[in-house]
């Protein structure tokens, strides 16, 4: 049997793992300042981490959602605690798409109503009502086509009223990257948030933050939204929550009731899962992970926008873009396969940095070296006359 050939690959294999290096089968080591796809939150293989699972794993693993398992219970209080949304209920999943998923589907139930907002640019998944609201038609099966979803401009505000003017009782939710990450790392400003809360609120609409990458500490407040002063009726997160452990999540708001059979899963909040979000939690908590994501990225930011020759450096805490000129273009490239460091990307030319919270200042520092080497080595001789002019 062979695999089902979907993912364009770097011919490299990882067979360890520590906090933010990598190193492959030939013991050659790499930066991960991708952090898996924005989901080495705490660090590759943190031992706490290691412990917890391994701990849980002696006991049991899983059982199945039709008994009771407090170690959900835990997770719940403990997230709760971090987020600051004690108030909230907690629903557990598997992945990014699923939380999304359940997410609409809840905010339909709740409202009786069909029609979703999403922005263009969005990523919200690769299931059917995440991905009809994903904004990339070449991912979107036939099947998953609907006349329930409306694209609006990011961060126009206008285009958001003159919508809810025109459709306010029809609309079910508005679901909202707080900084798009497959798009290309573009923020939300806090007015275009605080905006879709009150229209919400005016409407009745469900407001749906999507925190899958730019959740969990991540942007150096625990949800990017939290940065508007605003709080959604559902957060959905994933990526960061285990650590490289598969599991997603919903919180929703107190005045979103519960009826028994409304969501469900088999896997979702199994013991091995909870285990590892709760080790997650407890690193963040005590390695204060989140304002380390704050200041790291703020040094990060502050020293990429001193480079030149990269350009429309943005981004919040440990979630950043920029764009990379065409006589660069193959930055990503080399900065892997000649400086050994992984980087995202967003399509054309940006390039997204989604390293570990725990991040070192060092390592920071070793990654601003290396990209400004590698920019260097990429770049164009200056032509005579040039330098001249430099010089003169
Ligand atoms: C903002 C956002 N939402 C949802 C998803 C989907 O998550 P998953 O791949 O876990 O289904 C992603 C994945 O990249 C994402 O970035």
């Amino acid at each position: 049997m062979t695999l089902f050939d979907v993912y364009p690959l770097n011919n490299i294999t990882i067979t360890k793992a520590l906090g933010s290096y990598v190193w492959d089968e030939n013991g050659v080591q790499y930066l991960d300042m991708y952090g898996g796809h924005a989901v080495i939150s705490i660090g590759h293989t943190h031992p706490h981490w290691v412990k917890r699972i391994e701990e849980q794993l002696e006991k049991i693993a899983f059982y199945s959602n039709s008994i009771v398992i407090p170690i959900q219970q835990q997770l719940a209080e403990k997230l709760g605690k971090v987020s600051g949304k004690e108030d909230y209920q907690l629903f557990l999943c598997n992945s990014g798409a699923e939380a999304n998923e359940n997410a609409l589907k809840l905010a339909s139930f709740h409202t009786g109503r069909k029609k979703i907002i999403a922005f263009n640019k969005s990523f919200h998944g690769r299931t059917s009502l995440a991905v009809a609201a994903t904004d990339n038609k070449n991912i979107v099966a036939p099947v998953n086509e609907t006349e329930n979803i409306i694209f609006l401009p990011f961060n126009d505000e206008n285009a958001l009223l003159n919508c809810f003017n025109k459709n306010g009782n029809e609309i079910a939710a508005v679901i909202i990257e707080g900084i798009q990450g497959v798009g290309g790392i573009n923020v939300a400003s806090e007015s275009f948030l605080q905006l879709i809360r009150t229209l919400c609120n005016e409407h009745g609409a469900v407001y749906i933050a999507d925190s899958v990458q730019c959740g969990y500490g991540r942007s150096g407040k625990f949800f990017s939204h939290d940065h508007a002063g605003v709080n959604a009726d559902i957060y959905t997160m994933a990526k960061g929550m285990g650590n490289g452990f598969p599991i997603g999540g919903i919180l929703i708001a107190p005045h979103i009731k519960p009826k028994h059979g409304m969501l469900g899963t088999t896997f979702g909040g199994n013991h091995l899962a909870c285990a590892a979000a709760l080790a997650v939690l407890e690193v963040m908590e005590e390695e204060n992970l989140i304002e380390m994501a704050k200041q790291r990225g703020q040094y990060l930011m502050n020293r990429l926008k001193s480079i030149d020759s990269i350009k429309n450096v943005r981004g919040k805490g440990l979630m950043i873009g920029f764009d990379v000129p065409e006589e660069i273009k193959d930055l990503k490239k080399k900065l892997l396969s000649d400086f050994n460091v992984f980087t995202g990307e967003a399509k054309p030319n940006v390039i997204r940095l989604l390293p570990s919270l725990a991040i070192s200042r060092k390592q920071s520092d070793e990654f601003l070296e290396v990209l400004n080497e590698c920019i260097a080595e990429l770049k164009p001789p200056t032509p005579k006359g040039e330098l001249e002019k430099i010089a003169e």
